[in-house]
C-alpha cells in the first residue's frame, strides 16, 4: 500500500509486506523512544488527538510518538467537551478539525464512526478504536511484540500457536489481531471464551478461509496447554446492554501463576492489550504474574510508541528525514526501552 497521506482505518488495508515496512521503520525509532536521540522532523506539525472514549495508553502513546518526532499535540477528550454534544455532525467536526491539524487520531464508541469522519477530513485519520470493530495500531503493536518474543525463542510468527482468551465478541483488539495474523502461515488459533462471547462467525470463517486452524473452547486449562502466546482480554463491559449482563462474565477465565505453571509450556508468552481489570471479582490477569519474565504486557505498551511513530513517519513521508535533524539527548535517561 501507499502510506503517504493515507487514512489507517482497518488492518484489512495491509499486506504482509506493508507490515514489514511498518516494523522496519519502528525499529529505526527505538533510539528516539529510548531517549538516546531526539529529532525535530515534525517541528511545527499538529496532531489532533480526539478520544471520545476512555483511553490511557493509546491516547498518550500516540501523543508521545508525535512529540518524539518533534510535533505538537492538540487533544479533545470526551464527547461532552466537544460540539458533538451540541448536535454537530462528524462531517462538520471533521471539516473543522482537519483545518487545524496535519493528522488526526480518533477513537469513538460507534463502529464505522472513524471511517465516516475520515471521509470528510482534509488530512489523514488514524483509527484509535471504533466501537467493537477495529483497533489497527493495537494489532500492529501486538504483532510486533509477538514477532520479537518469538524471535527471542527461536521461533517465527508463521507456525504460531496462539490462545485468545476472554471477551472475543466485543474486543476490537482481538478482531484486528486475528485479521493481521491471518496474513501469516499455518497459525493455530485456540479461542477460549464463554459461548455468548465467541469471536463473531465472520472472523472465524475468514481465519479458516486463510488456511489456519481454529479450535473453540470454554476450557481455559486445556486451551492454554500448547500455546506459544496467551492473549488475555478484559470483558468489554461498556459494550454490554447492561452492567448486570456484563457482570455474568466477570472472573470466568482468570489466568494466574498457578494455572500458568500447571498448564503451560515453559516460556509461554503472556499478553493483554490492557487495561486489565484489577478489581477483586474480575482479575482476568492476576497480579501474581507481575514478576513472570514471560509477561510481555509492558513490552507491548513500550512497543506502541515506536509503532505509532512509524505510522506517523510513513503517512507524512518523513522516514528518510528523521535522522537529519537528530542529535544525542543531553539529559539523564534510564534507557528503559528494550
Ligand atoms: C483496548 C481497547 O481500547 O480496545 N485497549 C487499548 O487500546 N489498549 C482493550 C480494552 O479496552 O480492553
Amino acid at each position: 500500500m501507499n502510506f503517504i497521506g493515507s487514512h489507517i482505518l482497518s488492518v484489512s488495508q495491509f499486506q504482509r509486506e506493508d507490515i514489514e515496512t511498518v516494523f522496519n521503520v519502528a525499529d529505526k525509532m527505538i533510539p528516539y523512544a529510548n531517549r538516546d536521540r531526539v529529532t525535530r522532523v515534525l517541528e511545527g506539525a499538529i496532531l489532533g488527538n480526539m478520544f471520545f472514549e476512555p483511553s490511557t495508553r493509546t491516547r498518550v502513546s500516540f501523543g508521545c510518538a508525535w512529540n518524539l518526532l518533534g510535533g505538537e499535540v492538540r487533544e479533545t477528550t470526551e464527547v461532552k467537551a466537544s460540539a458533538i454534544a451540541k448536535g454537530e455532525s462528524f462531517y462538520d467536526t471533521a471539516r473543522v478539525l482537519s483545518g487545524y491539524s496535519d493528522i488526526i487520531v480518533m477513537r469513538h464508541q460507534t463502529e464505522g464512526s472513524v471511517e465516516e469522519f475520515s471521509a470528510a477530513s482534509r488530512v489523514p485519520v488514524i483509527n484509535g478504536g471504533d466501537g467493537s470493530n477495529e483497533h489497527p495500531s493495537q494489532a500492529l503493536l501486538d504483532l510486533f511484540t509477538i514477532r520479537k518474543e518469538m524471535e527471542g525463542r527461536g521461533k517465527t510468527v508463521d507456525d504460531l500457536r496462539i490462545a485468545l482468551i476472554g471477551d472475543l465478541r466485543y474486543g476490537r483488539a482481538v478482531h484486528s489481531l486475528c485479521k493481521l495474523l491471518s496474513l501469516y502461515k499455518n497459525i493455530h488459533f485456540t479461542l477460549i471464551s464463554p459461548a455468548e462471547l465467541r469471536l463473531p462467525e465472520t472472523y472465524v470463517e475468514d481465519i479458516k478461509a486463510s488456511g489456519h486452524v481454529v479450535v473453540e473452547s470454554e476450557d481455559l486449562q486445556a486451551g492454554i496447554a500448547h500455546a506459544d502466546i496467551l492473549y488475555v482480554t478484559r470483558t468489554q463491559e461498556e459494550r454490554f446492554p447492561s452492567q448486570e449482563e456484563a457482570d455474568k462474565y466477570k472472573g470466568l477465565f482468570r489466568l494466574n501463576q498457578t494455572i500458568y505453571t500447571e498448564n503451560c509450556e515453559p516460556n509461554t508468552v503472556i499478553m493483554h492489550p490492557l487495561p486489565r481489570d484489577s478489581r477483586g471479582d474480575a482479575r482476568e490477569l492476576d497480579d501474581d504474574l507481575n514478576e513472570n519474565p514471560n509477561l510481555a504486557i509492558f513490552r507491548q505498551t513500550d512497543n506502541g510508541v515506536v509503532i505509532r511513530m512509524a505510522l506517523f513517519a510513513l503517512i507524512l513521508d518523513v522516514v528518510d528525514q528523521v535522522e537529519k535533524s537528530a542529535r544525542d539527548v543531553n539529559w539523564y535517561t534510564a534507557g528503559r526501552f528494550r
